[in-house]
């Protein structure tokens, strides 16, 4: 291959874009990034740049692959949603960051390594709500695999886990949390059992809301109260998701009633069958906890955010019989621990 000669220029961050060859100062200690050199995969990246502070970056130009219809990022950063699916076209080898096995592997404090497989996770959630086809299905699990595995295994991590959190794209973001809140609960009571999949478990949890990719955005944005109709088409979005998981032929017995049974409650004033304690399986009554803590804890444009002893304690006081008690219990040990 005939050496490219190098076009390397200093640009201001919001003129970044995803596929730009970014070449960063110094060791990663000074941003978020594992690596000092990478091409940008995603909005979210772009995102990062943001977050940390840093105002301008080397590019190098020939080793960039910027598609035409490139959007901005500030377009991008607009909708703290996902985008309707078809919108960017990921394949399955995508689909998975090879940020998430690095962080996994790499031998850096378990703080920065909780924080490092989070934001890879989230960008794991992203690509596959944005691509929701059977091969990406199949493509995601893997990397939940991976994910549940070292969360089961690392405790010094999974303490930091629980206690990090991010407030932009919700729906990524909220998929992530639950998924690691929910996964933490059941390491809890089922650990050394031998009696549960955890990694189906955790394919589960975090591909609860999976069906959401059928509900139109308005309705997935929308600020003020939900009319009835489109209420009616949210409370669909349990039965769409497991039909997702079943059409790509990814649907275990643990994914199918954590999906499907996720916004059921103890005192059966839930959907999408309005079923009540014993009649709900123990996987989507821990999902149900970590789904109500997280919205209640997300920060979202048209309201506040609780802190996670507040929102324990709203949830105890005044929506305790939407919940098992005991298991409620057990979720709200895990903050303390
Ligand atoms: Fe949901
Ligand atoms: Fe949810």
């Amino acid at each position: 291959m005939p050496e490219q000669e190098s076009k390397v220029q200093t640009i201001e961050i919001r003129d970044l874009k995803v596929g730009m060859y970014v070449i960063l100062p110094s060791g990663w200690f000074s941003h978020p990034f594992l690596k000092s050199q990478f091409r940008i995969e995603s909005p979210r990246e772009i995102q990062k740049f943001f977050e940390s502070g840093i105002q301008e970056v080397q590019v190098d130009f020939s080793r960039s692959e910027i598609a035409e219809n490139n959007s901005t990022p500030q377009a991008e950063f607009g909708q703290d949603e996902m985008k309707q699916p078809g919108a960017v076209k990921w394949e399955p080898e995508q689909i998975v960051p090879r940020e998430l096995s690095e962080a996994i592997l790499s031998d850096i404090p378990p703080s920065e390594k909780a924080k490092a497989i989070k934001e890879s996770s989230i960008l794991m959630m992203q690509r596959l709500l944005e691509e929701p086809s059977a091969a990406n299905i199949k493509a995601a699990k893997q990397g939940i695999f991976e994910t549940v595995d070292f969360i089961i295994s690392d405790d010094k991590t999974s303490g930091y886990l629980a206690n990090i959190t991010h407030h932009d794209m919700y729906t990524y973001t909220h998929s992530v949390n639950v998924g690691i809140l929910s996964i933490l609960l059941a390491k809890r009571l089922y650990k050394g059992t031998g009696k549960h999949n955890m990694r189906e478990l955790g394919a589960g949890f975090f591909l609860h809301d999976l069906g959401k990719v059928s509900v139109d955005i308005s309705i997935i944005n929308k600020q003020g109260k939900l009319t009835d109709e489109e209420w009616a088409i949210m409370k669909k979005h349990p039965e769409a998701g497991a039909a997702l998981l079943a059409g790509a032929n990814e649907i275990s017995e643990e994914s199918a009633v954590i999906v499907l049974q996720h916004h059921e409650r103890e005192d059966g004033t839930g959907y999408p069958c309005g079923i009540k304690a014993g009649e709900i399986h123990p996987y989507a009554r821990i999902c149900s906890i970590a789904d109500v803590f997280d919205a209640l804890t997300a920060e979202r444009s048209y309201k506040k955010k609780l802190k996670p002893i507040a929102a324990l304690r709203l949830m105890r006081d005044e929506m305790l019989n939407h919940f098992q008690r005991d298991l409620f219990e057990n979720f709200a040990r895990i903050f303390v621990a």
